[in-house]
């Protein structure tokens, strides 16, 4: 019998957060706005997206966050200005933002947590399985993090998260994993069956070195987990007590990540994010490579 299961079309990107780890930066403007090299931090995850054939993103915003709204809408006059400067390679990437996607927002009155933003987005969803990216995470690889995680939805039918290997004193920051080998599989050793997971383990307790990083594919179920959840010790409805409940159910998935993961919501993780970004840039990579080793370290 061969099953039709609901394609992943959406893709839900949480922003609605205070950013406080990035004061003073982030009392006006939005941390998902802020540049890495010449994009802003939100467009790399919606890059993402492009990447893995999601077609609507819904943005979960807050107060503060309209300039998220503005750098996905149409430029017309930008554009215009551009083009009558005869800067029409500037005008077709000014175009090129928003990349066909359909767009939708929603607000999250209080940042009352991830998943409470998550629960937000209901409504927009609907009854279908959906992504979720952490606006302030970007992901480096070879395959799009979240298409391998829709790949692992469409053969199996269950939720999947994005983890990656951590060092021992970071993973109290983390959502860490209590997850299996499933041999068999065509991810291989990449692909781990979650028994459970731990929201910030105290040192020395965490069940694995394997974090939770920031991308998500969900069943539709997960609103339901969600909607159940009572808020934790800070008053906030974490993701992870959903997850916990799918994984309970055999309904979650573990996918090891090609490739680097930069929080770049943290100031370091931001400033690492910017110097390999900035290595890589085709114009000026070269010579900024010369300045780093010149600079007196
Ligand atoms: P973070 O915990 O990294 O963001 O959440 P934060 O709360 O804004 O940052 P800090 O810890 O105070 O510095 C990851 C993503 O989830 C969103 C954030 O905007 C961020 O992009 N988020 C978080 C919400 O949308 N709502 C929330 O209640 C919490």
């Amino acid at each position: 019998m061969t099953t039709t299961r609901k394609r992943v079309r959406k893709a839900v990107l949480p922003v609605a957060g205070l950013g406080t780890r990035f004061l003073p930066a982030t009392k006006a403007m939005p941390k998902e706005m802020l540049p890495v090299v010449d994009k802003p931090l939100i467009q790399y995850a919606v890059e993402e997206c492009i990447a893995s054939g999601i077609e609507h993103v819904i943005f979960v915003t807050g107060r503060r966050k309209n300039a998220i709204e503005d750098h996905f809408d149409f430029a017309p006059e930008l554009e215009s200005f551009l083009e009558s400067k005869g800067k029409s390679q500037q005008a077709q990437m000014v175009r090129e933002i928003s990349g066909g996607m359909h767009f939708s927002y929603t607000r999250q009155n209080e940042a009352l947590g991830l998943g409470h933003a998550v629960l937000t987005a209901q409504e927009l969803v609907g009854d279908e399985p959906f992504a979720v990216l952490l606006g302030d995470v970007i992901m480096d690889g070879p395959v799009a993090a979240t298409r391998s995680l829709i790949e692992i939805y469409n053969e199996t039918g269950k939720g999947a998260i994005t983890v990656q290997e951590v060092e021992p004193e970071e993973l109290q920051f983390y959502g860490v994993i209590d997850a299996e080998k499933a041999p068999g599989s065509r991810w291989g050793d990449r692909l781990l069956k979650v028994n459970n997971l731990v929201e910030k383990p105290k040192t020395g307790t965490a069940p694995s070195n394997l974090g939770v990083s920031g991308r998500y594919v969900l069943p539709p179920e997960i609103f339901e987990f969600l909607e159940k959840t009572k808020p934790g010790a800070v008053g906030e409805i974490q993701l992870t007590d959903g997850l916990v409940a799918l994984a309970k159910n055999g309904s979650l998935w573990a996918h090891v990540h090609d490739g680097k993961t930069h929080d770049a919501g943290d100031k370091l993780g931001f400033l690492k994010a910017t110097v390999e970004f900035a290595l890589r840039n085709p114009s000026f990579g070269a010579k900024f490579r010369k300045y780093l080793k010149e600079l007196d370290l």
